[in-house]
């Protein structure tokens, strides 16, 4: 597996949370991680090393050395989708062949490339692209971040419908921000999305008060459910370099 797609149901559901929550779990068990952010859009850049907040965010949790440029080739300056956004903002348009050639380079140094998508999988890049192309032609495996609140069904149902169009491979869904004191509906939003999702639900993961302070937790349920998926054995020497000596086979 040369990377890992981690994409959602929107906007704000918790992408870069459980993609920085992935990285330090690797990153913990010897793996080489890179992450990238191909397509990123906010109101201004964040700081002077990293214009998108969300390539700072995953490049920490990876101790990435890599520049900005390789880890998020396109960066626009207002929140929009990158087709809106560059004609609005008359910044360089999506070039795929642009992002694709910055994957390979970040696939050849790193044993995984943890990518964090923008918004859903039908955001359009281009007048004739859309986010899912992009993921079709690295055929990815993917993971769908859906919030557990009003109206995620829908967004769940209509993401598994267009991942399904694209034939992409998707790994399953993790359910995110799941209120502590859940009511009837949100234990039952839970079964509805297994019984209905038509992909697996891989985890829950509890809405916290605040992720700096409570990411070890949201760590633990990642590499409790989700790192057991990813056959990291297969990924890194180094990782089996870690491994206490034993009969090697
Ligand atoms: N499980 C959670 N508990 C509490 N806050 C969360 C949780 N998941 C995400 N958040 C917060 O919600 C906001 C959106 O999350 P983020 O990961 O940035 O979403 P996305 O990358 O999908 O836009 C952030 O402020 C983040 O810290
Ligand atoms: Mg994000």
């Amino acid at each position: 597996m040369l990377g890992l797609l981690i994409t959602g149901t929107d906007t704000g559901v918790g992408k870069t949370v459980i993609a920085a929550a992935l990285v330090r779990v690797l990153r913990a068990r010897g793996i080489n991680v890179g992450i990238m952010k191909p397509f990123a859009a906010a109101k201004g850049v964040f700081s002077r090393k990293y214009r998108s907040k969300d390539t700072a965010i995953l490049a920490r949790a990876a101790h990435a050395t890599d520049t900005d440029r390789e880890m998020n080739p396109f960066f626009y300056s207002v929140p929009a989708s990158p087709y809106v956004a560059s004609a609005v903002t008359k910044q360089k348009k999506v070039s795929m062949h642009t992002v694709l050639d910055a994957f390979n380079n970040l696939a050849i140094k790193h044993d995984i490339v943890i990518v964090e998508g923008i918004g859903g999988l039908m955001v359009p890049l281009t007048e004739t692209e859309t986010f899912a192309d992009f993921v079709k032609i690295l055929n990815l495996p993917t993971i769908v971040v859906a919030r557990c609140s009003l109206g995620t069904l829908n967004h769940i149902l209509l993401t598994v419908n267009a991942s399904k169009a694209y034939s992409l491979d998707v790994m399953g869904l993790v359910m995110n921000d799941f209120p502590k004191r859940a009511t009837a509906v949100d234990k039952q939003l839970l079964t509805a999305v297994k019984k209905l999702a038509g992909v697996e639900m891989l985890c829950v993961i509890p809405k916290v008060a605040t992720v700096t302070n409570k990411r070890f937790k949201i760590e633990e349920i990642v590499a409790d459910k989700i790192l057991p998926r990813l056959h990291i054995e297969t990924l890194s020497l180094r990782y089996f370099k870690n491994e206490p000596k034993g009969e090697a086979t």
